[in-house]
């Protein structure tokens, strides 16, 4: 049942960043209006504090939103009301919101821009769907053309995204090399199936492929001196990704390896897919990550979660090194 307007909540908590540092960032308490014709008021309930969110805060991201914007890639949240003309949504629906800026309590989206999930779906997870999973899935099935047996090879292997590689690669039957760069972190690649665990600090010899394996993909989330060990480890003409920034390094490939061995360095931004791809398509990878989410296929760990009025303690968290996994924020009072 729609709500009446005067049943709803008449403000919302909204973060305002102003992009030059983690700590530029302020909650405000500002109006919020009832869903008009076509829109879906939601209730944050969960919502993620991923890297590029921080890349964001720091002005060091792909997009550089004019200042102040609010951030939050990610969510889930819980339909309050909706305006006339909305099929497909209902109050109490858990759902999606697809655009970015949900470090908020309530938004008011386009129901186009609102994807419907599972009832049951396990909310931690739910708000982790859009941007890991999706980028996980795309660079597996569309960089390079994959079979069973064959091996990629990634670094950051225990991050959300490593761990989603490692559950659809298990799907598809590929061998996955995980490289870790502390031995705390080897044991979840390692309980996901990865058919090698490499802790790699970057000091050492760069580390190989077990039973001189090479791999036909290797997926860079580091950059600097880590793409160069991750090409070696794949083999000649094949494809080394840089998907991620978190050394700040240029990724870069030794000319050996470029000139000689024939392999090719190139970037990854699941934003540029969208971007790219027709509507039906990305219709479709949601419906796949849907169902994928609620038979438990993809996932990630979660270190802990911050209410939202606690959101800088949360940034702080999110931005430490060797985190145990996600950290979210909360909203909703769940
Ligand atoms: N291009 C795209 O479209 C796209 C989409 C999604 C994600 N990403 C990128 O994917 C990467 C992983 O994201 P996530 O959400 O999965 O991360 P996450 O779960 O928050 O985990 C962060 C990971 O980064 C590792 N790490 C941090 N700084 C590092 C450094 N200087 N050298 C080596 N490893 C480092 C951490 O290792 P410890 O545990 O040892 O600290 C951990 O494995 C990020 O770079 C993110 O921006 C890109």
């Amino acid at each position: 049942m729609t709500k009446h307007p005067a049943d709803l909540p008449q403000t919302c908590l909204v973060a305002h960043a102003g992009g030059t540092g983690l700590t530029d960032l302020q909650l405000a308490q500002t109006p919020l209006r009832a869903p008009g014709e076509g829109e879906v008021l939601l209730e944050l309930l969960r919502m993620t504090i991923n890297p590029a969110d921080l890349l964001l805060l720091e002005g060091r991201y792909g997009q550089k939103p004019p200042a102040p914007f609010t951030p939050g890639a990610e969510g889930v949240g819980r339909v309050l009301a909706v305006g006339a003309g909305v099929s497909g949504l209902a109050p109490g629906d858990l759902a999606m919101p697809v655009p970015t800026g949900n470090w908020r309590s309530h938004r008011v989206l386009k129901a186009p821009f609102v994807v419907p999930l599972p009832a049951d779906a396990d909310l931690d997870q739910a708000a982790m769907l859009k941007a890991n999973p999706a980028t996980a899935l795309v660079m597996l099935e569309e960089l390079v053309s994959l079979s069973p047996g064959d091996w990629v090879v990634m670094n950051a292997g225990n991050s959300a995204l490593g761990q989603n590689v490692l559950r659809l690669a298990a799907t598809m039957g590929v061998n996955i090399a995980a490289i870790v760069r502390r031995d705390s972190a080897a044991a979840l690649p390692r309980s996901l199936g990865a058919a090698a665990v490499l802790v790699d600090d970057g000091t050492g010899p760069a580390p190989a492929l077990p039973d001189g394996a090479q791999a036909r993909l290797a997926l860079d989330a580091v950059g600097g001196d880590a793409t160069e060990r991750l090409g070696a480890m794949v083999a000649d003409g094949g494809t080394v990704v840089t998907y991620g920034l978190l050394s700040g390094a240029a990724p870069r490939l030794s000319a050996h390896d470029l000139v000689f061995r024939g392999l090719s360095l190139r970037g990854f931004w699941l934003a540029d897919w969208f971007a790219n791809t027709p509507p039906e398509r990305i219709r479709a990878l949601f419906a796949r990550l849907t169902d994928h989410l609620a038979k438990g296929v993809i996932g990630a760990r979660v270190e802990a979660r911050f209410a939202l009025t606690d959101l800088h303690a949360a940034v702080e968290s999110a931005a430490r090194e060797g985190r145990e996994g996600k950290i979210l924020l909360t909203g909703g009072g769940v």
